[in-house]
């Protein structure tokens, strides 16, 4: 069987496991705010998806999103997940021979689609104690060059949970400036953060700001996400895109209802996924060889280092998953240092994350010197 094959029935897989315990994808299961069912099942129920949306999505929403950003004269479109959006600037801006700069580790396929348009992918290492596991503004400096058409920063990072302060933030737009590159500043997990801050005010000409409601809203099935940036890039961003005739309906109406009520659920959403990261740093702790390298995470995951325990990612992930607990190997991120980590996403119930961590001291001792045996993506 070809590997594309391979890789869909694995999902396919997973989605059709009802008992599985989501702790792999960063995705949010927590129970929705019945305001937002409500919009979701009433946009069904009056059949309004006979219709296209507006081709840069429902005014409100595109409102609500500026207002959430809190970004002044700037523009919002509507995108099938983040990840169109992402796909969509990136196959605008790249030409062959331009450079995409991001970390290592970085959420991958943003460097496929650059390497899909014939540009070059530079990656600056942050793992490790020697970079504290964040991304210092000086390397960044020494990296950009005269090709650098694109930087690509995922703030808070996947998989590690850093997030830039406010100082690295000026100093990142200044260097993109600096350097007349574009700057993609992927906030996708923006509400998780301790503090965030966007670029987008330092450098509005040229930042675009990308946000999802997969991860904070809990909407990854429905395909939802925005780009934010001037209007003269979204102008140009508006001339030919891939949803020209509207994304999800349906989405939007339950991403409008979950703005509406967003002061008042997610709270409850953020206090829960700390709960769980705190289970899982205090389980880690009592496992030998294994350690949490970034404590309170910005995101709604956090990664668990393994490699002094002796113990491959992919083996931990294999007998977890033959109890129904999914979890992600570091390979998926980085093929430098994916041999070093799984990570584990955790705005879920938090008997799921129990149930992980009353697992984990066993899962390590099968997994010890054994290897997947199954297919991982
Ligand atoms: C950093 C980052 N950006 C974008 C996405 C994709 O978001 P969406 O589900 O909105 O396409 C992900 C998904 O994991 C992500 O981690």
């Amino acid at each position: 069987m070809r590997d594309f094959e391979r890789r869909n029935r694995h999902f396919d897989r997973l989605v059709n496991s009802r008992g599985l315990r989501w702790l792999g994808q960063n995705t949010n299961h927590l129970p929705a705010h019945p305001a937002v069912r409500d919009a979701l099942t009433r946009s069904i129920e009056d059949e309004e998806f006979h219709v296209y949306a507006p081709p840069l999505g429902l005014e409100e929403l595109r409102e609500l999103i500026v207002a959430d950003l809190g970004l002044d004269g700037v523009s919002s479109v509507i995108t099938d997940g983040a990840i169109a959006g992402l796909y969509h600037t990136i196959h605008t801006l790249c030409r062959p021979g331009d450079e995409l700069i991001t970390t290592d580790p970085t959420w991958s396929w943003p460097m496929t689609f650059a390497r899909s348009v014939g540009a070059t992918v530079t990656q600056i290492p942050i793992y490790g104690d020697e970079y504290g596991y964040r991304l210092s503004p000086e390397r960044l400096r020494e990296a950009v060059s005269g090709a650098t058409r694109i930087i690509y920063l995922v703030d808070p990072n996947n998989p590690l949970g850093c997030c830039c302060t406010a100082q690295e933030i000026e100093e990142i737009a200044e260097i993109a400036r600096s350097a007349d590159a574009y700057l993609i500043h992927d906030c996708t997990y923006r509400d998780f953060a301790h503090d965030h801050h966007l670029a987008a005010r330092h450098y509005p000409e040229r930042t675009i700001t990308v946000w999802s409601f997969s991860k904070w809203l809990g909407f990854a099935g429905l395909r939802i996400g925005s780009l934010t940036a001037e209007p003269e890039i979204i102008e140009q961003l508006a001339a030919a895109p891939p949803n020209n005739l509207g994304s999800n309906i349906v989405a939007q109406r339950g991403a409008i209802a979950g703005l509406k009520v967003k002061s008042e659920w997610f709270p409850e959403v953020l206090a829960t996924t700390r709960h769980n990261l705190g289970l899982i740093e205090r389980t880690v702790e009592g496992i030998a060889g294994l350690r949490v390298p970034v404590t309170s995470s910005n995101g709604n995951f956090l990664i668990v280092e393994c490699v002094e325990a002796g113990v491959r990612p992919e083996a931990i992930c294999s007998v977890l998953s033959r109890h129904d607990v999914l979890v992600r190997q570091g390979s998926y991120h980085t093929k430098t240092f994916g041999d070093r980590f799984i990570k584990v996403s955790v705005s879920t119930p938090t008997e799921w994350v129990e149930e992980f961590c009353a697992l984990l001291p066993q899962a390590i001792d099968e997994a010890r010197g054994a290897d997947a045996d199954v297919s991982l993506y």
